[in-house]
């Protein structure tokens, strides 16, 4: 292991140390606090150079895509597929639309979105539609975060990120 000389100060919230106090326990020989987070950070590193793509497929309330697509572009992102699709969630789309039968399951109209992102800015994707796509009330979908292992484009044969660019 490299020389441990380089002192860092880290300011974090009570919250982010139980945490990390948590995970550290889990660990058989229980490292310090400073040794954990160096740790985690590490996973961290080497799961984003592992995992360097993502597809995120987010569903939505209809009237919410041209401001999501609008938002999204803004974050460099170059593509979207879009579905018209019908769903339901835990309510079994009781509450959005009332039919009047009380055990009756009810799709709703939602819109897909189906993203490829590097790593760089899949977080602030996630964000984007997160934001952008609530209202607060029941129904406003979900957000599925999948590991992406390959993408082309087709015309040029690039492969992964320049596929992606
Ligand atoms: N577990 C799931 N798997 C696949 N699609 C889902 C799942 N949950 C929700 N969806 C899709 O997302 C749409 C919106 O779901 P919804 O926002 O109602 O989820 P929810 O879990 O019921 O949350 P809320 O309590 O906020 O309504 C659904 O119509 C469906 O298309
Ligand atoms: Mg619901």
């Amino acid at each position: 292991m490299s020389k441990l000389d380089q002192r860092i100060q880290l300011v974090a919230s009570n919250e982010f140390s139980q945490l990390v106090d948590e995970w550290r326990r889990t660990q058989s020989d229980l490292p310090s606090r400073s040794e954990a987070i160096r740790r985690l950070v590490d996973m961290g590193l080497k799961y984003e150079q592992e995992h360097p793509m993502h597809l995120v497929t987010a569903v939505i309330r209809p009237h919410k895509y041209e401001e999501v697509r609008e938002e999204l572009l803004k974050l460099g992102v170059q593509g979207i597929t879009v579905t018209q699709v019908q769903g339901f969630g835990r309510q079994r789309g009781q509450t959005e639309i009332y039919r009047g039968a009380e055990y009756q399951t009810n799709e709703v109209p939602k819109i897909r979105l189906e993203i490829a992102v590097t790593s760089e800015i899949l977080q602030r994707v996630i964000d984007t539609i997160q934001a952008t796509a609530k209202t607060g009330k029941i129904g406003d979908g979900k957000i599925f975060v999948h590991a992406l292992e390959r993408a082309v484009r087709i015309r040029t044969n690039e492969d992964n990120a320049s596929a992606l660019d």
